[in-house]
């Protein structure tokens, strides 16, 4: 039997998060261009996403770039960022054909013009979509998604927009990026390193973490339903005793 099968999809994570991580080493390995390695990266994200909507993972949140990652050399961000513009006009199919709506989270703006036409492009022909979110972390880094909502509520105090007593996390979580999405419940992070790099860290403050020693193209529908059956054996105690949750 197939492993997804094994899933109870009555206990899915709301939100599953994924660091989508390996896709050089994947092609150092095999001797191929660093290239290469986020190309076929795009096809581990293809079945990803057509599983998740399938099995009925409301919110998927996947990491493709961070905003450290523009320090990275100039050809590899220029072949990432040609890949992003040609995934998006390739898989706008398979989001309409599965009722996937996009959403993008980051500092978009710093994205090339292209780019940023294109994803905005598929996220306006996708916005009435309703099985599933899949959000894209682009330019993203947590810190400066904390950086840029302390700024903003610092303007509203300031303005007397809002009242400094009246700041609770409900009013930073309303400042993030992620303001439509429920906290992660699931984070999984391929390529066996196990680290954060700069990811949601507001929103993890309770999530499952999951690292899996499997380099981002080589990650399958079994890996992902491992990784799912893992997260549902877990107790999620949130702060109380065992017998509590009974
Ligand atoms: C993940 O793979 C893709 C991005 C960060 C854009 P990497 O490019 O980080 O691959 P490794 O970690 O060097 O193997
Ligand atoms: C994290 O991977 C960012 C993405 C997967 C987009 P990195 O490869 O950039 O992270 P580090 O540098 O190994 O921490
Ligand atoms: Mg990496």
């Amino acid at each position: 039997m197939d492993l997804i099968q094994q899933v109870n999809k009555e206990r899915l994570p709301k939100h599953l998060a994924i660091i989508m991580d390996g896709n050089g080493r994947w092609a150092k390995q095999k001797g191929f261009l660093r290239a290469i390695g986020h190309e076929n990266g795009t096809k581990s994200v293809r079945v990803t996403v057509e599983t998740c909507a399938k099995i009925g993972i409301e919110n998927l949140t996947l990491y493709a770039f961070s905003t450290e990652n523009w320090k990275r050399p100039k050809l590899e961000v220029d072949t990432l960022m040609r890949l992003l513009v040609s995934s998006l006009k390739k898989e706008i199919a398979t989001l309409q054909d599965n009722n996937i709506r996009l959403n993008a989270i980051g500092n978009l703006h710093a994205l090339p013009k292209k780019v940023f036409a294109e994803l905005n492009d598929v996220i306006e022909n996708t916005k009435a979509n309703t099985r599933m979110t899949l959000t894209l972390a682009l330019s993203y880094g947590s810190r400066d998604e904390l950086v840029n909502a302390i700024k903003e509520i610092s303007a509203k105090v300031k303005n007397n927009i809002i009242s400094l007593e009246n700041v609770d996390e409900s009013v930073v979580n309303a400042h993030l990026y992620t303001q439509n999405l429920p906290d992660v419940d699931l984070l999984i992070r391929t390529s066996g390193e196990q680290r954060i790099s700069n990811f949601l860290l507001w929103q993890i403050a309770y999530a499952e973490l999951c690292f899996v020693d499997v380099l981002w193209p080589d990650f399958n529908q079994n890996h992902l339903a491992k990784a799912l059956i893992e997260y549902q054996k877990r107790e999620r105690r949130f702060g109380k005793t065992s017998e509590q949750l009974i």
